[in-house]
Parts: C-alpha cells; sequence; structure tokens
C-alpha cells in the first residue's frame, strides 16, 4: 500500500492531470502503439492516426479511471472490480500489456511536467500503477 507521502505525490500529480486527460491520454496511447505496435491487436475498431479523437477519447477513459482510482486508494480493489472483469474476462488484454502502459503514462509525465514529476513524484506513481495494474490483472487464470 502507498504511504502517506506517496499518497500526496500521486493526488497531486493527478490534480494536475485532470485537466487535460484527453490530451495526455491521447498521447500515451499514440505513444503505447508506436513503441510497442502489438498493444495495437486490441483496437482494431478505433482510429489510431496521430492525435484522432478515438485516441483522446479512449485515453482520457484510461487517466480518469486511473484519477478515480487515486482518489481511492482506501479501497482500490472496489473501485476497479468492474474495469478488472472487463480487461480480464470480456477484453483478455494480456497481462504484460499493463507494464507497458504504465511505463509509457511515466513517460508522458515526465514530459509534461518536468517540475512536478520529481523523483519521489515518479517513484510514487510508479508504485501507484503497479497497484492498479495488479488488481485489473488479477482474475485472470
Ligand atoms: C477499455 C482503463 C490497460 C485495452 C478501458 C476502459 C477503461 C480502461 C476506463 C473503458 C471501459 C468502459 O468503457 O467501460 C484502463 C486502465 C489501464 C488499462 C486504467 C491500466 C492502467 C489496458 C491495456 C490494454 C487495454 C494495457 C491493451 C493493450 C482496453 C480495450 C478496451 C479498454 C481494448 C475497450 C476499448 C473500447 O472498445 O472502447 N480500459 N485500461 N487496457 N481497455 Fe483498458
Amino acid at each position: 500500500p502507498l504511504s502517506t507521502s506517496e499518497r500526496a505525490h500521486v493526488q497531486s500529480i493527478w490534480g494536475k492531470i485532470a485537466p487535460q486527460v484527453n490530451e495526455l491520454g491521447g498521447e500515451a496511447l499514440e505513444r503505447m502503439f508506436l513503441s510497442f505496435p502489438q498493444t495495437k491487436t486490441y483496437f482494431p475498431h478505433l482510429d489510431l492516426s496521430h492525435g484522432s479523437a478515438d485516441l483522446k477519447n479512449h485515453g482520457g477513459k484510461v487517466l480518469k479511471a486511473l484519477g478515480n482510482a487515486a482518489s481511492h486508494l482506501d479501497d482500490l480493489h472496489g473501485n476497479l472490480s468492474s474495469l478488472s472483469d472487463l480487461h480480464a474476462y470480456n477484453l483478455r488484454v494480456d497481462p504484460g500489456n499493463f507494464r507497458l502502459l504504465s511505463h509509457i503514462i511515466q513517460v508522458v509525465l515526465a514530459c509534461h511536467f518536468p517540475n512536478d514529476f520529481t523523483a519521489e513524484v515518479h517513484a510514487a506513481v510508479d508504485k501507484f500503477i503497479c497497484e492498479v495494474a495488479a488488481i485489473l490483472t488479477s482474475k485472470y487464470r
């Protein structure tokens, strides 16, 4: 679980992300698809071209879900339960892909928030996304 100061770091950086989830999320997805092309196979129905509305829309959903989780750190399992079902049972996303997306999100944050994304904040965000990913992949068997 996150320490008190890690929680504060995660919540403060998500406060800065919140007003621009579509932009930052779209960029994260675009980077993921370019760097790890195998991740595109899950999104045949979306327009993955540079800056598309689909990228922003879906990227926004992902970052909003993380923001929501960041404000429910005492009940992450409950907060993420239906997303966990979705990714494991319906989408069957290979669990390895969560590490890739987690890495990419951190790259985007480092680029956009060079001053706020200190080493300490980075470590806290990494731990947070790892916890979320562990829950989203916990129902696979
Ligand atoms: C859908 C969050 C990782 C593939 C979604 C949705 C959210 C979400 C909020 C929309 C659910 C809805 O509309 O009800 C997350 C979070 C992740 C994560 C927080 C990790 C931090 C991944 C990864 C992949 C993936 C790694 C595959 C590479 C998908 C797909 C959909 C989806 C294919 C359905 C898209 C659609 O048809 O609209 N995810 N996701 N997700 N996710 Fe994830």
